[in-house]
């Protein structure tokens, strides 16, 4: 048993608190020391970021990532738990690949961790969810969705329809036209189409505009968005390093999307992590979609919650609280029965963003001297893992069930 104390973030305000820890979980909060060790976290304390929306690359695409560097990057921006995706270069698509992702990874993860599987006609009960690609996009994956076995558990949509993608393929050179090879359209209509089916659970994820947003909780669905898309437009001049699925929008639905991030259409913000080389990008044409964003998501909110576009409530509601939810995990809370995930925050310090200096093995980010607010200090499960931007731990990472219900 040991105890934390500080300024924690709990239901909606930072209280003073003693916060007892018993073998990495939330055992008791107190007002007085209590009878045991006690370590101090200065700052204001808040839960572990969730990011229930990364592609760490291993097996298979080591060169673009692995789970050893892409859970550093993680820790290093705040976030203690991921979620990866299974369009791995062999997909995740039964119980068989999933294990022999499960024991590629091993123990090299530096956050907790849950994998999903593509939906398909096996279930993997380790699973954290399914993930649905109603259109193609990076490692081709195309799911029949009425040919799939499903879970009670969260079902992920990649929300862009194959046959819409397919009417408006062109030659694309620059953001704008990848914007209009797979418009706005496409998204919708993929809302539309995953209605049809009748599922529970389903969260769509990276939607582009706040009225995709309207549209897809307005039928029961949760609902993503990504950093990039609430800060970055086709205009930005960062050309192929810009290019991801979907698109990145003009900049009058950008900034629709950043005016509102209080909306009660978003649930869950997510980095959408998918590196590549340079090397990769480096013809527009021919670059794969994807950029990386695990190390820089929560540094970049709490940074416009400084700036006054996100509240803090919003910004903790939709990086921890809502993710953990979502994929039923015992994360994203300072409160009992929670894993003592922390990172402390100085609200002053406001950094800038440079690719040399994150972790990710791809090494660039679109993100280029945007301000950041990192972490000082990351705990996961009790334990220091992050202190001053720099790894003190081996990896600890486990790997997470999602909960029966
Ligand atoms: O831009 C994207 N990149 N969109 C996806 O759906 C997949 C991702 C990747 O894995 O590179
Ligand atoms: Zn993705």
């Amino acid at each position: 048993m040991e105890a934390f104390h500080g300024q924690f973030y709990m239901r909606g305000e930072f209280r003073e608190k003693y916060v007892v820890v018993d073998r990495g979980v939330i055992v008791d909060i107190k007002d007085e020391k209590p009878d045991t060790s006690v370590t101090s976290i200065p700052g204001h304390v808040l839960p572990g970021g969730v990011d229930m929306h990364v592609h760490f690359r291993d097996p298979g695409e080591n060169e673009k990532e692995d789970f050893r560097t892409g859970s550093l990057s993680a820790i290093s921006g705040g976030t203690t738990t991921v979620c990866d995706m299974p369009n791995n270069r062999i997909p995740i698509t039964d119980i068989t690949t999933f294990r022999s992702k499960l024991s590629a990874i091993g123990s090299r993860s530096f956050v907790d961790f849950g994998l999903y599987q593509a939906a398909s006609k096996e279930i993997v009960p380790d699973a954290i969810g399914q993930k649905i690609f109603l259109g193609k996009s990076t490692g081709g994956l195309l799911t029949e969705v009425d040919k799939c076995i499903w879970q009670d558990k969260v079902k992920v949509v990649h929300g862009e329809l194959q046959e819409c993608i397919e009417n408006n393929a062109r030659e694309n050179d620059s953001l704008v036209s990848h914007d209009m090879s797979r418009p706005l359209e496409c998204e919708l209509e993929a809302i539309e189409g995953m209605f049809k089916f009748r599922l529970e659970k389903v969260h769509m994820a990276h939607l582009t505009s706040l009225r995709s947003l309207e549209f897809a909780k307005s039928l029961g669905f949760t609902t993503e968005v990504t950093p990039h898309h609430i800060l970055l437009n086709s205009s930005a001049n960062i050309s192929s390093l810009g290019k991801v699925n979907p698109p990145l929008r003009k900049k009058s639905i950008q900034e629709e999307l950043l005016g509102n991030l209080e909306s009660r259409a978003i649930d869950v913000i997510a980095s959408d992590h998918a590196p590549h080389t340079l090397k990769d990008k480096e013809v527009f044409r021919d670059a794969p979609s994807g950029l990386p964003g695990v190390e820089t998501r929560v540094p970049l909110i709490l940074s416009s919650y400084r700036k006054g576009l996100i509240s803090l409530k919003k910004a903790i509601s939709s990086m921890m609280e809502r993710p953990a939810e979502i994929c039923r995990i015992n994360k994203g809370y300072i409160e009992k029965g929670f894993d003592a995930d922390f990172i402390s925050i100085n609200f002053r310090e406001i950094g800038r963003i440079k690719g040399e200096d994150l972790h990710s093995k791809c090494g660039w980010t679109p993100f280029e001297n945007f301000e950041g607010i990192f972490p000082k200090l990351v705990f996961l499960r009790g334990e220091l893992v992050v202190q001053e931007g720099e790894a003190v731990s081996s990896s600890s990472g486990v790997f997470l069930n999602a909960k029966e219900q």
